[in-house]
């Protein structure tokens, strides 16, 4: 009962959408009552408006999550249903009315383990707060063995297909889960029991195709979430003069040589999604910029901030960079990974271009990372 948003190019004035999205909205229907499942962003009310248009009689309004690119057609679906109730956290009734302008009398908070019986389907309601936000739920379908999961497992994807393709999804599922996911992983940690527990048929997302198979997406959840990070480098960089990106090239070869896998990012380019992506996986994250107004250029800063909010795994930090007389760069951008909390190596700062002592710097600034990286793996083979 959704909406594909072929060509939405970014999310939250934030994030890239390369293959636009869905707003998934789904109806079930039993002997006795019919529920639709969330509604869609209000830029797309026509498509619900048109899916809408055989329902003789909606007696429910499940909302899971009250950000508007599900909750945005909301008062659009009251309007032409006058008796539905809409059902919803009692937190997310606190936001339907702040966000929607929801009559507080339309809505019903209901509580974790609530079920609701429509007459041969059977909705359980199952609360999972911070699972983006603080209101957020999900909701098994127990006759049909389908999991509702709201955000968790979704993707952002425009596709007509159904269901997933999970190796043509993978990239884009993880992409959304680094964006959108990461910055929780600690508190959706529990969801993910939950859902092997109940071993769902069907896992049914807000955001891109279903999952038919939901081995393979609920497998990758559990690594992006729990397993150690990987033998990677990320070095999001950026250059004004041609002195750090000297530095960053020949840090990556020396990392790449060393048998670290190395990604460079040139922040004046690069697509922060494959950032955030890249970023599930890291053990260690060095940033390179040059020293501008006495501290870090501001398109590293903008990358140390969005680092530092998506919360990685990501274990070491350091810096590597150029100045011209002085100025508090490495200071400032641990300052600015303050919550991900790495142990930070020694930086290498260059004055001016950089000179034969210089690359021997970056040498063993590489060297360090491959050793630290190498006892990072050699711990967890033995955990
Ligand atoms: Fe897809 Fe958090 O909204």
């Amino acid at each position: 009962m959704g909406a594909i948003d072929w060509d939405r190019r970014l999310f939250d004035s934030l994030i890239p959408l390369p293959h636009g999205t869905s707003y998934n909205a789904y109806l079930v229907q039993g002997t006795s009552a019919t529920a639709l499942l969330d509604t869609v962003d209000a830029t797309c009310i026509p498509a619900i408006h048109q899916h809408l248009a055989g329902v003789a009689k909606l007696d429910y309004l499940v909302s899971h999550h009250t950000e508007q690119d599900h909750s945005g057609a909301i008062p659009f679906v009251l309007e032409r249903f006058p008796l539905c109730t809409v059902l919803a956290t009692p937190k997310g009734k606190d936001l339907l009315v702040d966000h929607l302008g929801v009559p507080p009398e339309r809505i019903r908070a209901v509580s974790d383990g609530e079920t609701l019986e429509l007459g041969g389907k059977t909705l359980t309601f199952m609360h999972a707060p911070w699972q983006h936000w603080p209101e957020t739920m999900m909701t098994w379908l127990a006759e049909d063995s389908i999991l509702f999961s709201c955000d968790l497992y979704g993707a952002h994807v425009a596709t007509a297909e159904l269901f997933s393709d999970f190796k043509l999804l993978e990239h884009e599922a993880k992409s959304y889960y680094a964006e959108i996911m990461m910055p929780y992983a600690k508190l959706i940690r529990k969801n993910l029991d939950r859902v092997a527990a109940l071993n769902p048929a069907v896992i049914a997302p807000s955001h891109g195709p279903l999952h038919r198979e939901p081995k393979a997406i609920i497998e990758s959840y559990e690594e992006w979430v729990s397993a150690p990070p990987k033998n990677l480098c990320v070095v999001p960089y950026v250059s004004m003069h041609g002195s750090t990106r000297e530095l960053v090239e020949h840090f990556l070869r020396c990392l790449t040589e060393m048998g670290v896998s190395a990604r460079g990012f040139d922040l004046t380019v690069a697509e922060l999604g494959e950032l955030a992506t890249s970023l599930v996986d890291a053990a260690s994250l060095v940033i390179a910029t040059p020293t501008v107004l006495a501290g870090p250029h501001p398109l590293a800063v903008t990358a140390c901030y969005l680092a530092n909010a998506l919360k990685p795994k990501c274990r070491y930090a350091s810096v590597i960079g150029s100045y011209g007389w002085g100025g508090t760069t490495v200071n400032q951008v641990a300052g600015l990974l303050s919550t991900i909390k790495p142990e930070f190596i020694e930086p290498v700062m260059v004055k001016g271009y950089p000179k034969a002592a210089d690359y021997e710097a970056v040498e063993s600034l590489a060297k360090a990372i491959w050793e630290k990286h190498r006892a990072m793996e050699a711990s967890s083979a033995n955990d």
